[in-house]
């Protein structure tokens, strides 16, 4: 790793050959000041006032598309991915730097009784599950975008900061393209099948003796100084990916738009992600009217929930806490994205207590779904909000489930094997412990065999 000057010395050290010319037209744009910088660099702030970036897609307010030429003309390769399917809506990174694992391609599941857990008519509430992704969390939609950035401008080296998910999914798309990565990961706070990935996939893992919080700060200093391509969704390629899951769930849908899209907010980043997906369909003619966005998040690392409470006046970040690792975040880095995002869908921000996140995901869990506990805030955001006549029984919504269950099974296991207070926690499915003889087996099953 090699110090360089904070941005235009890594200009030299980063730039690949030939990618100022192959990048020449790829353009972000800062969302405070509005000034413009060409995309042949790393780029996780503005160069001028430190403000947030968002990819800007030439020519997008003149041009309409059709559902129809959604995923032509693409390679083989890539139009296997629920992600490279949708380029049109796009940077346009040339082939040869893309890396996928055909990430996306996810299914809208129903369950009658999850609609009523959450208080809506059958038949109005679906959950797009991005667990079931490459390393079972929506993060691979960015991280295909994200590395294929990287290596279109010739990054040596890419870096992230996580609470479990994007490290696993960045070890394993920097292992895809033969790139070093390095994850910093706050110690003993990350649920030990995520830190299993990204073990496994080979990066060199730090573990920060402080919280997310403190760890992505931390790297943003070490990236600012050095030829290290940062990851985290500060980055704008990274929410150009992450788009792809409202592209998706609405062409599965026949491009019907929901009334509401409900999702996890932790960092943020794809409050901002959608919100900017919506407008750019919008844009091109794919839909007609915005669905809002519901924003929910743990009542312990709430800030987001608090700012928009509070009428936007003052943001105040927190020590945050939850049993939700891949959200106890306490300063999501995309803030002022998302602020924007529910500002454009006139949408909502909630929070829910861990119990609430808990028996969520045990309903979850039970209709043969299931998902990691950051997911569960979903439902358990949208029972709270129907329940206080906020959401109206019949309006016809889209839940998002982030991680796949095997994510977190510290979380599933002492839910259902612990007492808590004394007593199981509702629903708990206790293992029945017998000798290996068929009478004692007879014994523990006399209910069951016999009714
Ligand atoms: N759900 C899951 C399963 C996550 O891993 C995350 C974020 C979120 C929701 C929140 O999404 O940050 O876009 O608001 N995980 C990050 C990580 C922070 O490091 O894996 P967000």
């Amino acid at each position: 790793m090699r110090a360089g000057a904070p941005s235009s010395g890594k200009r030299v050290l980063m730039g690949a050959v030939g990618a100022e010319t192959r990048l020449a037209g790829m353009v972000v744009r800062c969302m405070d000041c509005g000034a413009t910088e060409t995309a042949d660099r790393p780029l996780a702030a503005c160069p001028g006032c430190g403000g947030l970036l968002d990819v800007v897609l030439p020519g997008l307010g003149e041009r309409r598309i059709s559902p129809t030429e959604i995923g032509q003309g693409l390679t083989a390769n890539l139009a296997r991915s629920g992600v490279w399917r949708y380029r049109a809506l796009l940077p346009a990174l040339p082939d040869e730097a893309i890396v996928t694992r055909w990430e996306g391609n996810t299914p809208l599941y129903e369950d009658d009784r999850l609609a009523e857990y959450a208080g809506l008519t059958q038949g109005r509430l679906a959950f797009k599950h991005e667990g079931q992704n490459p390393t079972a969390s929506f993060k691979d939609r960015g991280m295909t975008v994200g590395v294929s950035h990287a290596r279109a401008v010739g990054a040596r080296i890419v870096a992230c900061a996580s609470t479990g998910n994007t490290s696993a999914s960045l070890a394993s798309y920097a292992a895809a393209a033969g790139m070093p990565a390095l994850v910093l990961i706050p110690e003993g706070k990350i649920s030990g099948g995520k830190l299993a990935q990204t073990l496994a996939y080979g990066a060199t893992v730090v573990q920060i003796a402080g919280d997310f919080d403190q760890a992505l700060s931390l790297l943003r200093l070490l990236t600012d100084a050095y030829d290290v391509y940062l990851v985290n969704s500060v980055n704008p390629f990274r929410l150009e990916g992450q788009k792809t899951i409202v592209f998706e769930l609405l062409e599965q849908r026949g491009w019907r738009v929901p009334d509401l899209i409900v999702l996890p907010g932790g960092n943020l980043g794809n409050t901002a992600a959608f919100g900017k997906a919506l407008v750019e369909l919008h844009q091109v003619g794919l839909i007609d009217r915005l669905p809002r966005l519901v924003v929910v998040q743990a009542t312990g690392a709430a800030p987001f929930a608090a700012y928009h409470a509070g009428g936007y006046v003052a943001f105040e970040p927190v020590l945050a806490e939850t049993l939700a690792t891949a959200i106890k975040i306490g300063n999501p880095a995309s803030t002022s994205r998302a602020r924007r995002s529910i500002a454009q869908t006139v949408g909502l921000v909630t929070s829910v207590s861990d119990d609430e996140i808990m028996a969520a995901k045990a309903a979850i869990d039970r209709a043969g779904i299931g998902c990691e506990p950051a997911s569960a805030a979903t439902l358990a955001g949208l029972r709270q909000l129907v329940a206080a006549g906020e959401i109206g029984a019949d309006a016809d919504v889209v839940a998002v489930l982030t991680g796949h269950l095997l994510k977190d099974t510290e979380a599933v296991i002492t839910y259902h094997l612990h007492d808590r207070e004394g007593a199981l926690q509702a629903g708990a499915n206790r293992p029945l412990s017998v000798a290996a003889e068929l009478p004692a087996l007879e014994r523990a099953l006399a209910h069951a065999l016999h009714g």
